[in-house]
């Protein structure tokens, strides 16, 4: 069998009407070093970090209102920690090293989570510490909460989009935090995997219609996907609905998901390129959608319904506080002194915070008192983009460059353009310290992070 046949076996198999293969309550994590292939049959293993073996961890899925409860065993010669992105739960559970735990241990280290579920969705789960190492070297998962009567589908599938630096034997390039990176887009890597392995292609049927969650895990990398001869309803942001509308193409900055629903109207036995247009000069195949030869499944699909809604509390705009946060620094910019902030290059309100090891001795950047809506007027005055992630939290984007964007839109990372400002706004209803930092994350861990904290 050559690869492509390899490959369609394996895909007719998982054609399978999509059953929530749901983590039972109680399960554990083992993070651990692991070995993969991730270019396919006839390229080297590369040796990996892993959540029980495997990249992507294991996809949890549980449904709304549901309590997550998680042990995370440590088998790395280094501390971890495990950040539930997006999910709005309690400080304590929230995976920031030093902030709202103590990293857990190398060596045998163990962390119980434990947490409620209140919003359906797309989230993800990733280590938390100062360097983007870990989840360069294969730390993520998704994190799937179903909606108490999900929309009917006949797959539901998660794409986990990431991104490696590989040198000709497969091996990652262990240099994490270059200067040059950090101080410009972060770590665009050379392989682009979905859920682990470099892909060519991805089998449907016609007729067939697919709820795809998207996730991006790369630590920089922007993903811009154009579906050919397909036109996908984006019916979720970050995990939140949004009014169901079609994408030409599908924009996601590092931390960001979206759900499509795509209905395979071509023809049997066609083939649909997926293209990356995000870098344009770099534009690249993801993969082939391939149509099995099987006559349709239907010829005409349903309109697409609106998801409900999340039980997400509306800022009251006309009494909310206002802050201005700007975001400063990187090549081609203001870079902070390095003669005081060794290795920093980016700013938020003038100051790098070191990383997360500092957070005690950095005052908050904002103190929010419980309960009060606010709206936050982002400013990007770098040449680069930054998507920039509030944990703890779902904000609504009010505006982008002054403009409200054309649908309403909740959030928990806004991707901020060159040279562009966002207003968010939401209630500061979850108390604690919570992280809001760029989340291509070696920007993150050369100054572009902050705390703010809600009391
Ligand atoms: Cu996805 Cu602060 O993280
Ligand atoms: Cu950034």
């Amino acid at each position: 069998m050559d690869r492509r046949d390899f490959l369609l076996a394996g895909a007719a198999l998982s054609l399978a009407p999509a059953c929530a293969s749901r983590l039972a309550a109680g399960k554990s994590l083992r993070v651990a070093p692991a070995r993969q292939s991730l270019a396919g049959p006839g390229h080297p293993d590369t040796a990996v970090w892993s959540y029980n073996g495997a990249v992507p961890g294991p996809e949890l899925r549980l449904r709304q209102g549901e309590r997550l409860k998680i042990a995370v065993d440590n088998g790395l010669a280094a501390d971890t920690t495990v950040h539930w992105h997006g999910i709005r739960l309690p400080n304590a559970m929230d995976g920031v090293p030093h902030l709202t735990q103590q990293p857990i241990a190398a060596n045998g280290g163990r962390f119980a989570y434990e947490f409620d579920l209140p919003d359906a969705g797309t989230y993800w789960y990733h280590p938390h510490l100062g360097n983007p190492e870990q989840v360069s070297r294969g730390l993520y998962g998704a994190l799937i909460v179903e909606e108490r009567e999900p929309p009917a589908v006949d797959r539901d599938v998660v794409w986990v989009l990431s991104d490696w630096a590989l040198d000709r034997q497969a091996r990652i390039d262990e240099e994490f935090l270059s200067p040059m990176a950090a101080s410009h887009d972060g770590r665009v890597g050379n392989t682009v995997t979905v859920n682990g392995l470099v892909r060519e292609s991805f089998a449907v049927r016609a007729g067939e219609r697919i709820r795809l969650r998207l996730i991006n895990a790369a630590s920089a990398r922007i993903f811009g996907l154009v579906f050919e001869g397909h036109s996908p309803t984006v019916i979720a942001l970050d995990g939140h609905p949004v009014a169901p509308h079609p994408a030409a193409r599908v924009v996601l900055g590092p931390g960001m998901r979206a759900d499509l629903i795509l209905d395979c109207a071509a023809q049997p036995a066609s083939r649909h390129r997926v293209i990356d247009s995000f870098y344009r000069q770099s534009a690249y195949e993801l993969l082939e959608l391939q149509y099995h030869a099987d006559k349709p499944l239907r010829q005409a699909f349903a309109p697409v319904a609106p998801l409900p809604a999340n039980p997400v509390a509306k800022p009251d705009l006309a009494q909310a506080e206002r802050h201005r946060i700007v975001f400063g620094g990187g090549a081609m910019g203001r870079v902070p002194d390095q003669a005081r902030h060794k290795g920093m290059f980016w700013t938020v309100n003038g100051e790098p915070m070191a990383d997360q090891h500092d957070h005690h001795g950095h005052p908050p950047l904002l103190d929010l008192s419980l309960r009060r809506s606010c709206v936050l007027e982002l400013v990007n005055d770098t040449a680069w983009h930054h998507p920039i992630h509030l944990h703890g939290h779902t904000f609504r984007v009010l505006t982008r460059d002054g403009r409200p964007p054309p649908r309403e839109h909740w959030s928990d990372t806004v991707l901020l353009d060159p040279r562009s400002r966002a207003e968010i706004a939401f209630v500061a209803d979850n108390p604690g310290a919570w992280m809001f930092h760029c989340h291509v994350l070696e920007h993150q861990a050369t100054g572009m992070a902050a705390v703010v904290r809600v009391r």
